[in-house]
């Protein structure tokens, strides 16, 4: 049964996704009722399940301070980073943690991020230097450019968005709000050379065209990073390039 940690303000009812497809083709929920104090957040609820009731209970976690993007999780329907998300911000005392879905779970709240790293991969989330020079010190920007690049750049890449987007879950292929994203930083960023040539990458249906401007991944991030934005813009400087493309004005 379960034990109240030391100075307990209010209980809470978890009901946590158990899956192990190792051994069980169907997931089962495990129930606790156990009492934290004000300010415990789910990852450290989570700790103590674990320390406490069942030691066998899998998911990822490693800053807990919402920097190292590990601890991306359902709960109560909501992606959410666990290490961010206070108990007494939930409704209610019920707490429904479960994996992010359009992901295969691996164990419990561990899911394969396998289709989101190859969908970052795809936009190349490095800069284009077209071979300029390594300069002595760094490439300067500034404040201005900086300022610029400022909504985009926070992304701690915790696939909550992915799992978010509902598109995702009905077109595997579909590269997803982060991908496109982190595209949209680089091609605003002054330093990056890559040219809006580069576009044609994410000009498919897979591409920036999947979006259903349904807006969960706004809601999911914990970043505040707006990605249905970058894919919108995308979108205008993509028409825009194949009009100056139609009439010869670029290459
Ligand atoms: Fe996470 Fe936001 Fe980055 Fe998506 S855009 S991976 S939700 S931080
Ligand atoms: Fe998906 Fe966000 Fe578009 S949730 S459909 S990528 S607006």
């Amino acid at each position: 049964m379960s034990r109240k940690p030391a100075h307990t303000d209010s209980e809470y009812t978890f009901k946590l996704f158990r899956l192990d497809p190792e051994k069980a083709q169907e997931p089962c929920y495990d129930t606790y009722r156990i009492g934290f104090p004000q300010g415990t957040t789910v990852l450290e609820a989570l700790l103590h399940i674990q320390e406490k009731e069942d030691d066998s209970i899998a998911f990822r976690f490693s800053c807990r301070s919402a920097v190292c993007g590990s601890c991306g999780m359902l709960v109560n329907g909501a992606p959410v980073l666990a290490c961010r998300t206070q108990l007494s911000s939930l409704i209610g005392d019920q707490v429904l943690v479960e994996p992010l879905p359009n992901m295969e779970v691996i164990k419990d709240f561990i899911v394969d991020t396998t289709p989101f790293w190859k969908s970052y991969r795809m936009v190349e989330p490095w800069l284009h230097t077209d071979g300029q020079p390594v300069p002595e010190k760094e490439r300067l920007q500034s404040p201005r450019e900086v300022h610029k690049l400022e909504p985009y750049i926070n992304c701690v890449l915790c696939a909550c968005c992915f799992g978010a987007c509902p598109v995702i879950g009905f077109d595997e292929e579909y590269i997803g709000p982060a991908a496109i994203a982190k595209l949209f930083r680089f091609m605003r960023d002054s330093r990056d050379r890559r040219g809006t040539a580069f576009l044609e990458r994410v000009n498919r249906r897979a591409g920036v065209w999947n979006c259903r401007t349904i807006f969960r991944c706004i809601d999911a991030c914990p970043k505040d990073i707006r990605p249905t934005d970058t894919i919108e813009a995308l979108r205008r400087e993509m028409v825009l390039y194949r009009f100056k493309k139609f009439f010869r004005l670029v290459r």
